[in-house]
Order: C-alpha cells, then structure tokens, then sequence
C-alpha cells in the first residue's frame, strides 16, 4: 500500500466526522476547516486528518518506505470540486456564433437559424469516437488542473441513434482512461433535429423507442437528461421521455427553466431527478415544488454569464432553505469555461453566495447532484482521496477573490499527484 502525507497544511477545507449527503439552506454557510493540519492518503482513500500536534509520529505507516511527505506550508488543501453538468465532449468549438452574440443574436436566435447545438450534430457526424476522446481527453486535463476532481458529461449533439451512441462511447472510453471520475448522461432529447421540424413529437418517439432501449442495454448511462424549455422539449415531451427512462432505471437530471417558466422544474421532481439545472426562470411555485423533493437545484451561472441573460435566484433558493449546487455546464455553445474556480468567484459576485455557500455547492452539493455525496465533496475519511493543494494563498476568501488565476498548484486523484 502507497501512502501520502500532506503536512502544515494551513487550512484543511470541508473535512467532515460524520458525511453529509448534502448541505442545505443556513447549512450552506458552515465550512468545517482545520487550521495547521495533516492529511493522511492511504492507496486511493483518505485515511485520517487532524491538527499538527496531533500527527502520531510513531504510527508505522508513516514510516513506511512507501510513504511521500509534502509540505504545504501557507497553502489550502480542498476536496477536488465537484461538476456536475456538462457537455465537455463536443466535436469542435463554435466561437463563430460568439461572433453573431456580440452583434446581438439570441441563443434561441442562433438555435432557429441552424446554429448552435445543431451546428454541433452536423459536426458530429464528421468526428470519430477516437477524435472525440482525444479532445475531450485534453479538456478533462485542463479542468484537473483547475481543480475539478469528478465530472458529469452528457451526450446530446448526436440527435439520433448512431451519433448519440458514438458520444456515449467515447464518454466510456473517457471513464476508463481519465484519472477524474466521470458520471455519463444520455441527452438524445437536447434539440429537435432540422428534420423533425414540426413534428417533434416523431423525434421524441424515437428517443423513447429506439435510443433508450439500446443505451440501458449497453449500460452507457447514468442518467437521463431533456433539454425541457420553451422553443426545445415541451413538459409532455419530457413526462414522456422520463417515464420511459425510469422504466430502464435512468433517474433524470434535467435542463429546466433556462429560457423561461417551462415546467420543467415541475416534471422533474415529478420523475424523481437527481437535479434540475439552470433554473434562470424559478419562481415561489418552483421553490414550493423543490422543497418537497430530494431533488437538487443546480445553477449554472457560466452559462447565464456568457449569454447575458438573468441569473437565477440562488440567494433566494438558499434562503427558502434548499440546497444548491453549482457547475459549469462546460459546452461549446453557451458556457466554453470548465474552471470551476471561475463558478467559485461567479457564484459570490454574480449570484451572491458567501465564499464559504460557494464552496459548498461547488464541491459536496455537486457531488450530490451526480449521485456522488458517499465518495467525494468533502475530505472525510474513507472517500476517494480527490483533493488539491492550493499555491500560497492569505485567506479562504482569497480564492473566490482573486479571480481568473488559477490558485491550484498541486493536484492528487485517486491518492496519486497528477
Ligand atoms: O446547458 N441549454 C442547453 N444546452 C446547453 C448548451 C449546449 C450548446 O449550446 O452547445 C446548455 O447551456
Ligand atoms: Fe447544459
């Protein structure tokens, strides 16, 4: 067995005696820290912490020669976040509509004209699931380095079965080779391809008919995803396509109410979902709706940033008491960032949670939002040793604060710095 012992550290962040599955409401402003600590790693898990005078220096596994010792003097070390939305395999960038968003289109504008995530299925088409590994294989590294420690991707630029099936597989392939831990999604349901114009309802039946079958045979998802908005799925469109999921043990996380008061949010704690993200359009109903659930509201404000439009009530969503989580929604179209230290400084200036509510949704309340809160989000012994030590830095505030550099210097995955 390996060890790994991290010592003088100056801030242990988010440790936890007793795992939460998820931090909710007032709950959201506690961060359980210690200061002047260590940080024992055995093999893949953590295996004990605590403040420095408490190290046990005749403990023989840590005079083991399997043992390496870091040093992390003046520096933080944090659970790895945690994000749990996105949509990082992609065939190609697509800064041309950036282009046509600066001279003033609309996402929806964009989507009409054949652009956006139909811009990508044409693509798609084009991109082998070798090319698609390799691309998404450097964006995966790029985010590691950022912090990210677990990863939820989505299907839904394929559009029909072949394709959709072809991202699924390379998202597989990503599990089995990427040191983060990776939850997949199946988005058949993310746009209504150019041919079903005016009769999406066709589309939908082959989602239901053809596509989930053969995903839940092959096992290649965890969840199932609809993109439930005005201008792409209806609320019928996505009872149906969730009750199909659920009869092949697909719970749902959903993209709800981005664009506008869909319903969304309503059908999926309806379904049971694992999350309903967006939720730019969440009103008192909606909040009323969340409570009863064990459902987590997921905001994205990378996305709301980059396309200029309202962000959602999180203050408000935490204050009616529920939980939230944040993540990137890293995709080519509406959100090209997987930094989640960049989310960390979104979320206290742009939706106003405290630095230590931003943490918290973006670590333990992600974990949760894939199904993830056992194994990752908080230091706890026993979880996956998916942690990063920052590079010098005064304050835990410092690092929503200090915006756009990246303050993670060294990271460790599954025990092993990387
Ligand atoms: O989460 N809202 C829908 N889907 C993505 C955008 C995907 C794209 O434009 O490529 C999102 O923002
Ligand atoms: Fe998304």
């Amino acid at each position: 067995m390996s060890y790994l012992l991290i010592k003088n550290i100056k801030k242990l962040v988010q440790v936890e005696d007793k795992p939460e599955k998820w931090k909710v409401g007032q709950e959201m402003s506690e961060l359980n820290s210690i200061d002047n600590a260590w940080l024992l790693v055995e093999g893949d898990r953590i295996k004990d912490f605590g403040q420095m005078n408490t190290l046990p220096t005749s403990n023989s596994e840590l005079r083991t020669s399997n043992l390496k010792e870091l040093d992390a003097t003046n520096r933080m070390v944090f659970p790895s976040f945690c994000d749990s939305h996105t949509h990082l395999v992609y065939p190609a960038s697509r800064e041309v509509e950036y282009v046509d968003k600066i001279k003033g289109l609309s996402y929806e504008e964009i989507a009409k004209r054949g652009g956006g995530i139909l811009n990508s299925a044409k693509k798609m088409k084009e991109t082998t699931v070798a090319e698609l590994v390799d691309g998404a294989l450097l964006r995966l590294e790029e985010i590691a380095s950022y912090g990210t420690g677990a990863v939820e991707i989505k299907s839904g630029y394929g559009l029909d079965t072949h394709e959709e099936l072809k991202m699924l597989y390379a998202i597989r392939k990503l599990k089995e080779i990427s040191p983060l831990t990776i939850k997949s999604t199946f988005l058949g349901a993310h746009a209504i391809p150019a041919a079903y114009k005016g009769k999406q309802h066709e589309y939908v039946d082959i989602v239901i008919n053809e596509m989930i079958p053969q995903v839940a045979a092959e096992g290649l998802a965890d969840y199932i995803d609809v993109f439930c908005d005005r201008g792409f799925f209806t609320v019928e469109d996505t009872d149906r396509i969730l009750m199909a999921g659920m009869k092949y043990g697909l719970q749902p996380k959903i993209h709800a109410n981005e664009l506008d008061y869909s319903g969304g949010i309503q059908v999926g704690v309806k379904y049971n979902a694992r999350s309903v993200d967006h939720l730019e359009y969440t009103g008192d109903e909606e909040i009323e709706v969340l409570k009863n659930s064990e459902t987590m509201p997921t905001v994205l404000p990378g996305a709301a940033f980059f396309l200029g439009m309202v962000y959602a009530p999180a203050r408000k969503i935490i204050d009616a008491g529920l939980p939230v989580a944040m993540a990137s929604d890293f995709n080519p179209g509406s959100s090209p960032s997987g930094n989640m230290q960049l989310i960390l400084s979104m979320a206290s200036i742009l939706d106003r949670l405290t630095p230590e509510e931003a943490i918290n949704a973006c670590t333990i309340n992600g974990a949760y939002a894939m199904g993830l809160e056992e194994e990752l989000g908080s230091i706890a012994k026993g979880k996956k040793a998916n942690l990063f030590i920052t590079k010098e830095i005064p304050t835990l505030e410092f690092m929503p604060y200090y915006y756009g550099s990246n303050k993670v210097e060294t990271v460790i995955l599954n025990g092993k710095i990387i």
